[in-house]
């Protein structure tokens, strides 16, 4: 009876004590599972610490992560997915800026498994990064890793995805960071908070898709439908009992947490007749900017307010993200709907759709993009650095790469489809590059000349050139402790201009300057904002045109930065950054914990 008795307290006891109840996802706790509140789902942060200060199993958030397979039906369609905790999407990791957060993965399938915190920055612990092979060799079937870090310096939303191959089509989750205990938010208190994760289903294994399109060197097959917190909505078929429905009430404030977790896609997303206010991105606070449609590429994320209609409107309203897509291959051209519903207006009343830009905007996705503004006062300052002692200029783009003989490809003209940065298409390594570049064994695993220009220079978004063939290797740039650096990111119109959001590991950057055609040396740095630039992990080089981002190099370790197109990574658009230690003790990457897994 005792048990009953906390019970009713854990429950009681935050809705009393607390205005704002929130109701969050948690996965299953280690402290929970071995008492009698093993089946609970879902407890809000207060109940979370209050857990913590009486079961002192953890003192941090302690959660543990089982992979397993379990089916899944969408657009009729039944298959095995994999998944954590058996749950699609997965948990969600609700923290609070400062805690040290510690995630046990347990593999249960066959697959290789690692998993990536995706946005954290990981300030010396990069051995809990998760991309495979960059940072860690994969978490093999039966055996366990601890992921170990601590959120400094950051809050919002992020998200949490599997990071090998193309498994992050059904293992993603949101990372949710409030502000520290007695911080509030920089703008009015919503109501309440909602994540909405968009993803991408496909009715055949995705593993199967990506294998075999490697194999033929052709496009991968595009998925069957796009999803808001796995559910695809009522525009597709077979699909209208799998619709996410937020119900609302009039005259408040509800925070929607977006993320793109989608594989390939950037997106429009709209709510019909009401506009949203963008408050923060990539878990970074932005100048408030209010709009009708918001644009996110995989990997970023986007908080937004809502502000309900003052009184129950006569009406339902669709929510719905298409795809915006400028190459030339094939995408899935779909759309997802969820449903705001106001509570307790009548049972049938019209429903309204939100209208989306055409599937090619690229001039409003720029207009979007824009807005971006750092807050940069004095409490959250923009600490882009003045001055660069490292530049450097990237193409990124497609390219191709030679059919082995006495085979057939079916990429461009008999070729198989290649993605490149500087035309090198990154070979993935057999070994994890962390653990190599720790140990001074980098030998036959990877190289340190990666190279800071193109080749040759071309018209870059004019005519492309007759060769398209990228080189291959497994390349790194090895960077000074604390260097600050410039980075100018090219497109290409190899094989089609074309949008691509290139995120960068261990840290956020400033977005200094962007521009269509190609990047001027002369012209372009004097118009670079300096003063308020957006910070992110995740931007869009825009389709024919460039962008230009700084950062601080203060994070050693081995940083991946890759296209979060998982088709445009797989086919190598992708390098490592090494950030060497500092000479004091705290600017020293600390030797991988004992469980790191083996290769
Ligand atoms: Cu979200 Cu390296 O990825
Ligand atoms: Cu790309």
């Amino acid at each position: 009876m005792p048990s009953l008795l906390v019970f009713c307290v854990l429950f009681l006891l935050p809705q009393l004590a607390f205005s704002i109840t929130r109701h969050y996802t948690f996965n299953v706790p280690y402290y929970f599972h071995q008492n009698v509140f093993a089946y609970l789902e879902t407890i809000t942060y207060f109940q979370h610490l209050f857990f913590s200060f009486f079961f002192l199993t953890c003192s941090n958030i302690c959660v543990s992560y089982q992979i397993k397979s379990h089916n899944v039906t969408r657009l009729c369609n039944t298959k095995s997915i994999i998944s954590v905790n058996g749950k699609f999407p997965g948990p969600r990791i609700v923290a609070r800026e400062g805690d040290q957060v510690l995630v046990k993965v347990v593999n249960y399938v066959p697959n290789n498994i690692t998993i990536h915190w995706h946005g954290i920055r990981q300030l010396r612990s990069g051995w809990s990064d998760g991309p495979a092979y960059i940072t860690q060799c994969p978490i093999q079937t039966g055996q366990t890793y601890t992921y170990n870090f601590t959120i400094t310096g950051q809050r919002g939303t992020l998200f949490w995805h599997a990071h090998i191959s193309w498994l992050r089509a059904t293992l993603y989750g949101p990372i949710i960071i409030f502000p520290k205990l007695n911080e509030t938010y920089p703008f009015e208190k919503p109501y309440k908070e909602v994540p909405i994760i968009f993803g991408e289903w496909w009715n055949v294994d995705p593993e199967a898709v990506i294998n075999q399109a490697l194999q033929t060197g052709g496009g991968p097959n595009v998925s069957d439908a796009y999803t808001m917190n796995g559910l695809p909505g009522p525009l597709y078929n077979c699909s209208s009992k799998d619709t996410f429905t937020l119900k609302v009430k009039p005259g408040k404030i509800y925070m929607l947490r977006l993320i793109n977790a989608a594989l390939n896609d950037e997106l429009f997303f709209g709510i019909a007749n009401h506009t949203i206010t963008v408050v923060e991105t990539d878990a970074v606070y932005v100048k408030p900017f209010i709009t009708d449609i918001a644009v996110i590429t995989p990997g970023q994320t986007t908080t937004v307010l809502l502000k309900t209609k003052p009184s129950i409107p006569n009406a339902t309203f669709f929510m719905m993200a298409s795809p915006y897509f400028t190459g030339l291959g094939t995408f899935d051209n779909s759309t997802v709907a969820g449903i705001l519903k106001y509570e307790k207006s009548k049972k049938k009343l019209p429903l309204l759709k939100p209208i989306l830009p055409a599937v090619n905007s690229t001039s409003f996705v720029a207009n979007f993009t824009k807005r971006f503004r750092s807050l940069a006062n004095t409490k959250f300052p923009a600490n882009v650095p003045k001055i660069v002692n490292k530049k450097f200029f990237f193409t990124v783009g497609l390219g191709t790469s030679p059919c082995p003989n006495n085979t057939t490809c079916q990429g461009p003209n008999g070729t198989k489809f290649a993605a490149s940065i500087n035309n090198v298409s990154f070979a993935m390594p057999a070994k994890a590059m962390l653990q190599s570049y720790f140990f001074g064994q980098s030998n036959g695993v990877y190289t340190s000349n990666f190279p800071v220009n193109p080749p040759f220079a071309f018209n870059y978004t004019g005519p492309p050139p007759n060769n398209t063939m990228v080189s291959n290797g497994t390349k790194a740039v090895v960077l000074p402790f604390n260097a600050s650096v410039e980075v100018i990111l090219q497109d290409t119109s190899i094989l089609g201009a074309e949008s691509h959001p290139l995120h960068l590991h261990g840290f956020n950057f400033f977005v200094v300057g962007e521009g269509f055609g190609n990047f001027d040396p002369n012209n372009d740095p004097a118009k670079f904002n300096l003063a308020d630039p957006i910070e992110r992990n995740t931007v869009g080089v825009p389709s024919g045109g460039w962008v230009a981002f700084r950062f601080l190099a203060d994070n050693p370790g081995v940083w991946f930065m890759h296209c979060h197109f998982d088709v445009h990574t797989s086919w190598g658009l992708r390098m490592a950054w090494i950030v060497l230690d500092g000479p004091e003790p705290n600017q020293k990457l600390p030797p991988p914990p004992s469980d790191l897994p083996k290769c």
